[in-house]
């Protein structure tokens, strides 16, 4: 059987972007592969986040994941610092990595970039510890979005170098997956570029948006004029809006807007209220799923100490082969 590993810091909360790029492509795993879902809080530490707010964002994400349909009875869903043989392979995995490749990886450009005070090492080896929490459970396939796809290509370097090191075919090989189709993207509402929580108020729609939010922010989505002939091409913010619309709207809906386009009588406006409305009703159970999960301490207390047995029994099994592999044995 296939094990399948993904994460998502504990940042913020969910968005339809971490949905539809890694959430519902691990669902769509859980019954047919051994998978693991953890909430990264190591990751996270490279913003310094305060103890309190840390401890709370961990609580409400792992609500979230479970409101969407992650089911702990099939799936392993743990927090990151539960497992900390994690660290010890992240520790061995950068003996294995170099800085020049770690400085030219994007994200890391991107976020010295964005936070040119804190460039931390944290922040320069964030690719290694991801490669840990993915080969610590000697996982295939990593259920993620488009933007994680070269720390998918770094997680295979090390791997490669590992086993070529020692002379083994211990650590496989993953790739980063969607299940039967294409890394997905998902659009902001700014026009610009992806969804995500930090890229500026507005441009996420999150799990937990109450109706009026979501209207709100999808109607002031940036569109522009509308099309002035028939059949044109779909400048990119009213691409983004469409392709919004193929994640929540049925394909009537979608082949309306498409054809009002073509022949030029879309009025955006209408459109935007058709996909606020699709979003809410998409959303809605999952909403309610969650307050009364984030509720719920004591099921929370007990998810997340089933998930911590059972990520260390495997975890523990990795790390004890490799020290043996390394050369660090008992006398
Ligand atoms: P954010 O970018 O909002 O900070 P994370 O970096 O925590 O979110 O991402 C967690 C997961 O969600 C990753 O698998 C990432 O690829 C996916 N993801 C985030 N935003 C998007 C998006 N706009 N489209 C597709 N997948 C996304
Ligand atoms: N780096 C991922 C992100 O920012 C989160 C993450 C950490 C992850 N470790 C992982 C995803 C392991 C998949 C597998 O979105």
């Amino acid at each position: 059987m296939e094990t399948v590993v993904s994460g998502i810091r504990p940042t913020g909360n969910l968005h339809l972007g971490n949905y539809f790029g890694a959430v519902n492509n691990f669902l769509k795993m859980q019954q047919d592969a051994n998978c693991y879902f953890f909430v990264a809080d190591y990751h996270s530490l490279t913003t310094h986040p305060h103890p309190d707010n840390l401890n709370a964002s961990v609580k409400q994400v792992l609500a979230e994941y479970l409101a969407c349909g992650l089911d702990p009875e099939i799936s392993t869903l743990y927090i990151q610092s539960d497992l900390p043989e994690t660290t010890e392979l992240y520790l061995f995995l950068n003996m294995l990595s170099y800085v020049g490749e770690l400085e030219r990886s994007a994200s890391f450009k991107e976020k010295i970039r964005k936070n040119p005070d804190n460039v931390n090492a944290g922040l320069l080896t964030y690719p290694v510890l991801m490669a840990a929490d993915i080969l610590i459970h000697r996982a295939t396939k990593v259920p993620v979005g488009k933007d994680q796809e070269q720390h998918l290509e770094m997680t295979r370097n090390f791997a490669v170098r590992f086993n070529h090191l020692y002379g083994v075919e211990f650590f496989p090989e993953p790739v980063a997956y969607n299940f039967g189709v294409q890394l997905v993207k998902v659009p902001g509402l700014d026009g610009s570029g992806k969804m995500g929580k930090s890229e500026g108020e507005g441009n996420a729609i999150f799990l937990i948006d109450e109706d009026d939010v979501i209207k709100k922010k999808v109607m002031r989505a940036v569109t522009d004029v509308g099309p002035t002939g028939p059949n044109q091409q779909k400048p990119d913010a009213i691409e983004n809006i469409f392709s919004l619309m193929r994640l929540v709207s049925s394909n009537d809906t979608i082949q309306h807007f498409e054809d009002s386009f073509n022949n030029c009588t879309i009025r955006y406006g209408d459109m935007k209220k058709q996909l606020a409305e699709d979003m809410n009703v998409f959303i809605s159970p999952i909403r309610e799923k969650i307050k009364l999960i984030s509720a719920d301490e004591k099921y929370l207390a007990k998810v997340v100490k089933a998930g911590a047995d059972k990520a260390h029994e495997n975890g523990r099994k990795t790390i004890n082969e490799a020290r043996k592999i390394i050369g660090i044995r008992s006398f």
